[in-house]
Protein backbone atom coordinates (compact mmCIF):
# COMPACT_ATOMS: atom_id res chain seq x y z
CA UNK A 1 0.00 0.00 0.00
CA UNK A 2 1.33 3.20 -0.57
CA UNK A 3 1.80 5.60 2.61
CA UNK A 4 0.79 8.70 2.16
CA UNK A 5 2.00 11.33 5.57
CA UNK A 6 0.64 14.20 4.10
CA UNK A 7 -3.18 13.36 4.27
CA UNK A 8 -2.04 11.80 8.43
CA UNK A 9 -4.82 13.47 10.03
CA UNK A 10 -2.28 15.21 12.80
CA UNK A 11 -0.41 16.62 9.68
CA UNK A 12 -3.85 18.09 8.00
CA UNK A 13 -4.88 19.64 11.42
CA UNK A 14 -1.52 20.91 12.36
CA UNK A 15 -0.77 22.51 8.40
CA UNK A 16 -4.42 23.81 9.09
CA UNK A 17 -3.19 25.44 11.64
CA UNK A 18 0.02 26.97 10.71
CA UNK A 19 -1.56 28.45 7.65
CA UNK A 20 -4.82 30.02 9.48
CA UNK A 21 -1.41 31.77 12.22
CA UNK A 22 0.11 33.23 8.53
CA UNK A 23 -3.16 34.39 7.39
CA UNK A 24 -3.56 35.84 10.73
CA UNK A 25 -0.14 37.86 10.59
CA UNK A 26 -0.82 38.72 7.11
CA UNK A 27 -1.83 42.61 8.49
CA UNK A 28 1.81 42.92 10.12
CA UNK A 29 3.19 41.41 7.44
CA UNK A 30 1.94 43.98 4.75
CA UNK A 31 2.95 47.16 7.66
CA UNK A 32 6.34 45.85 7.22
CA UNK A 33 6.03 45.59 3.53
CA UNK A 34 4.53 49.09 2.47
CA UNK A 35 7.10 50.37 5.44
CA UNK A 36 10.54 51.88 4.26
CA UNK A 37 11.91 48.61 5.20
CA UNK A 38 10.93 46.81 2.69
CA UNK A 39 13.88 48.22 0.93
CA UNK A 40 15.92 45.72 2.55
CA UNK A 41 14.37 42.81 1.04
CA UNK A 42 16.53 42.58 -2.02
CA UNK A 43 19.72 43.97 -0.33
CA UNK A 44 22.83 41.76 -0.50
CA UNK A 45 23.84 43.25 2.96
CA UNK A 46 21.00 44.27 5.00
CA UNK A 47 18.93 40.83 4.90
CA UNK A 48 19.36 40.25 8.09
CA UNK A 49 18.02 43.52 9.16
CA UNK A 50 15.21 42.78 7.13
CA UNK A 51 13.96 39.00 8.41
CA UNK A 52 14.97 40.38 12.14
CA UNK A 53 11.66 42.47 11.46
CA UNK A 54 9.86 39.53 10.21
CA UNK A 55 10.89 37.10 13.17
CA UNK A 56 7.26 36.59 14.41
CA UNK A 57 5.90 36.33 11.40
CA UNK A 58 5.72 32.62 9.22
CA UNK A 59 6.06 33.44 5.65
CA UNK A 60 5.15 30.20 4.69
CA UNK A 61 5.20 28.57 1.11
CA UNK A 62 1.60 28.93 -0.40
CA UNK A 63 -0.32 25.28 0.12
CA UNK A 64 -0.28 25.08 -3.72
CA UNK A 65 3.68 25.08 -3.67
CA UNK A 66 4.15 22.44 -0.43
CA UNK A 67 1.69 20.16 -2.62
CA UNK A 68 3.69 20.75 -5.22
CA UNK A 69 7.04 20.04 -3.05
CA UNK A 70 5.58 17.03 -2.15
CA UNK A 71 4.85 15.27 -5.46
CA UNK A 72 8.53 17.00 -6.90
CA UNK A 73 10.16 15.24 -3.80
CA UNK A 74 7.94 12.37 -4.43
CA UNK A 75 8.43 11.74 -8.09
CA UNK A 76 11.88 12.03 -8.17
CA UNK A 77 12.52 9.77 -5.18
CA UNK A 78 14.39 11.73 -3.08
CA UNK A 79 16.43 11.02 -0.18
CA UNK A 80 18.63 14.12 0.11
CA UNK A 81 17.07 17.73 0.31
CA UNK A 82 18.14 20.71 1.03
CA UNK A 83 16.00 24.09 2.27
CA UNK A 84 17.30 27.78 2.45
CA UNK A 85 14.78 29.32 4.63
CA UNK A 86 13.01 27.08 7.26
CA UNK A 87 10.70 29.65 9.17
CA UNK A 88 8.32 27.74 11.04
CA UNK A 89 8.82 24.54 8.94
CA UNK A 90 5.56 24.29 6.82
CA UNK A 91 7.66 23.75 3.80
CA UNK A 92 9.73 21.69 5.80
CA UNK A 93 6.71 19.51 6.46
CA UNK A 94 5.92 18.65 3.13
CA UNK A 95 9.50 18.04 2.22
CA UNK A 96 9.57 15.47 5.15
CA UNK A 97 6.37 14.15 4.64
CA UNK A 98 7.27 13.20 1.14
CA UNK A 99 10.57 11.63 2.41
CA UNK A 100 8.96 9.73 4.64
CA UNK A 101 7.08 8.12 2.01
CA UNK A 102 10.51 7.62 -0.08
CA UNK A 103 11.30 5.48 2.76
CA UNK A 104 13.67 7.79 4.52
CA UNK A 105 16.50 10.30 4.19
CA UNK A 106 17.49 13.57 5.03
CA UNK A 107 16.69 17.21 4.98
CA UNK A 108 19.10 19.71 5.68
CA UNK A 109 17.45 23.31 6.78
CA UNK A 110 18.71 26.63 7.58
CA UNK A 111 17.84 29.32 9.26
CA UNK A 112 19.11 32.48 11.48
CA UNK A 113 16.73 33.63 13.58
CA UNK A 114 16.91 31.00 16.68
CA UNK A 115 13.02 31.97 18.13
CA UNK A 116 12.31 30.22 14.16
CA UNK A 117 14.42 27.52 14.73
CA UNK A 118 12.47 26.73 17.75
CA UNK A 119 8.95 27.05 16.50
CA UNK A 120 9.79 24.82 13.41
CA UNK A 121 11.39 22.18 15.95
CA UNK A 122 8.43 22.32 18.05
CA UNK A 123 6.17 21.65 14.48
CA UNK A 124 8.33 19.03 13.21
CA UNK A 125 8.51 17.08 16.49
CA UNK A 126 4.41 17.28 16.20
CA UNK A 127 4.25 15.78 13.34
CA UNK A 128 6.71 13.36 13.69
CA UNK A 129 9.05 14.12 11.56
CA UNK A 130 11.83 15.90 13.29
CA UNK A 131 14.09 12.72 12.72
CA UNK A 132 14.64 13.39 8.95
CA UNK A 133 15.63 17.21 9.57
CA UNK A 134 18.62 18.73 10.40
CA UNK A 135 18.57 22.11 10.95
CA UNK A 136 21.61 24.36 10.53
CA UNK A 137 21.21 27.38 13.14
CA UNK A 138 23.32 30.74 11.75
CA UNK A 139 23.96 32.07 8.00
CA UNK A 140 23.11 30.09 5.39
CA UNK A 141 25.89 31.14 3.78
CA UNK A 142 28.24 29.57 5.81
CA UNK A 143 26.25 27.05 7.49
CA UNK A 144 26.08 25.65 3.65
CA UNK A 145 30.05 26.01 3.23
CA UNK A 146 30.60 22.87 4.62
CA UNK A 147 29.33 18.96 5.26
CA UNK A 148 26.94 18.81 2.72
CA UNK A 149 26.19 15.19 1.43
CA UNK A 150 27.48 14.24 -1.71
CA UNK A 151 24.50 14.81 -3.95
CA UNK A 152 21.44 16.67 -3.08
CA UNK A 153 18.55 15.48 -5.11
CA UNK A 154 15.44 18.49 -4.45
CA UNK A 155 16.74 22.18 -3.31
CA UNK A 156 14.11 24.50 -2.41
CA UNK A 157 15.19 28.86 -2.14
CA UNK A 158 13.32 30.37 -0.13
CA UNK A 159 15.52 32.69 2.19
CA UNK A 160 17.04 35.74 1.45
CA UNK A 161 16.13 36.54 -2.68
CA UNK A 162 19.44 38.51 -2.96
CA UNK A 163 21.59 35.09 -1.90
CA UNK A 164 20.01 32.43 -4.43
CA UNK A 165 23.04 32.59 -6.47
CA UNK A 166 26.04 32.94 -3.60
CA UNK A 167 23.53 29.65 -1.99
CA UNK A 168 23.93 28.14 -5.66
CA UNK A 169 27.67 28.87 -5.55
CA UNK A 170 28.03 26.84 -2.13
CA UNK A 171 25.83 23.65 -3.20
CA UNK A 172 26.26 23.31 -6.99
CA UNK A 173 28.95 21.05 -7.01
CA UNK A 174 26.43 18.37 -5.05
CA UNK A 175 23.57 18.83 -8.13
CA UNK A 176 23.54 15.72 -10.45
CA UNK A 177 21.92 15.10 -13.86
CA UNK A 178 18.09 15.35 -12.43
CA UNK A 179 18.75 17.44 -9.27
CA UNK A 180 15.78 19.13 -9.00
CA UNK A 181 15.73 22.68 -7.56
CA UNK A 182 12.78 25.05 -6.56
CA UNK A 183 13.02 28.69 -5.91
CA UNK A 184 10.49 30.92 -4.40
CA UNK A 185 9.45 34.59 -5.24
CA UNK A 186 12.50 33.83 -8.71
CA UNK A 187 11.39 37.47 -9.54
CA UNK A 188 13.94 38.64 -6.82
CA UNK A 189 16.65 36.88 -7.77
CA UNK A 190 17.47 38.14 -11.02
CA UNK A 191 21.00 36.59 -11.00
CA UNK A 192 19.50 33.32 -9.92
CA UNK A 193 17.36 32.99 -13.17
CA UNK A 194 19.64 34.20 -15.55
CA UNK A 195 22.15 31.97 -14.47
CA UNK A 196 19.42 28.72 -14.54
CA UNK A 197 17.77 29.95 -18.13
CA UNK A 198 20.86 30.76 -19.93
CA UNK A 199 23.15 28.02 -19.34
CA UNK A 200 21.12 25.52 -21.28
CA UNK A 201 23.75 22.94 -21.40
CA UNK A 202 23.71 22.40 -17.56
CA UNK A 203 20.61 23.48 -16.72
CA UNK A 204 16.70 23.36 -18.08
CA UNK A 205 14.54 25.97 -16.03
CA UNK A 206 11.15 26.89 -16.54
CA UNK A 207 8.72 29.25 -14.80
CA UNK A 208 5.78 29.00 -12.71
CA UNK A 209 2.65 30.21 -11.96
CA UNK A 210 3.23 31.73 -8.42
CA UNK A 211 6.46 33.24 -8.85
CA UNK A 212 8.10 30.02 -8.79
CA UNK A 213 11.00 28.96 -10.77
CA UNK A 214 11.76 24.98 -11.50
CA UNK A 215 14.66 24.01 -12.70
CA UNK A 216 16.39 20.82 -13.07
CA UNK A 217 20.08 19.86 -13.72
CA UNK A 218 21.23 18.31 -16.67
CA UNK A 219 24.92 17.06 -17.12
C1 LIG B 1 10.11 33.02 3.34
S1 LIG B 1 10.74 32.44 4.86
C2 LIG B 1 10.83 30.69 4.65
C3 LIG B 1 9.48 30.02 4.72
C4 LIG B 1 9.57 28.51 4.80
N1 LIG B 1 10.29 27.98 3.65
C5 LIG B 1 8.18 27.93 4.87
O1 LIG B 1 7.58 27.64 3.84
O2 LIG B 1 7.65 27.81 6.00
C6 LIG B 1 12.45 32.87 4.74
C7 LIG B 1 13.24 32.50 5.97
O3 LIG B 1 14.62 32.48 5.62
C8 LIG B 1 15.37 32.99 6.69
N2 LIG B 1 16.62 33.47 6.10
C9 LIG B 1 16.76 34.46 5.18
N3 LIG B 1 18.04 34.59 4.82
C10 LIG B 1 18.74 33.66 5.51
C11 LIG B 1 20.12 33.32 5.56
N4 LIG B 1 21.04 33.98 4.84
N5 LIG B 1 20.49 32.29 6.36
C12 LIG B 1 19.58 31.64 7.11
N6 LIG B 1 18.26 31.93 7.11
C13 LIG B 1 17.84 32.93 6.32
C14 LIG B 1 14.49 34.09 7.28
O4 LIG B 1 14.79 34.37 8.62
C15 LIG B 1 13.09 33.50 7.08
O5 LIG B 1 12.64 32.85 8.24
Amino acid sequence: MVTNTLSSPHIVQLLDRLFHEAEASESALQAVAQSEASRLMTSRTAYREFYGLLREIPLPVSRETGALLYMLTRAAGAQSILEFGTSFGVSTIYLAAALRDNGGGRIITTEFESSKIARAREHLTEAGLIDLVEIREGDALETLGHDLPDTLDVVLLDGAKSLYADILDRIEAHLRPGSLLLADDANRCPEFVGRMRSDTKRYLSVPLTGDLELSMRMC
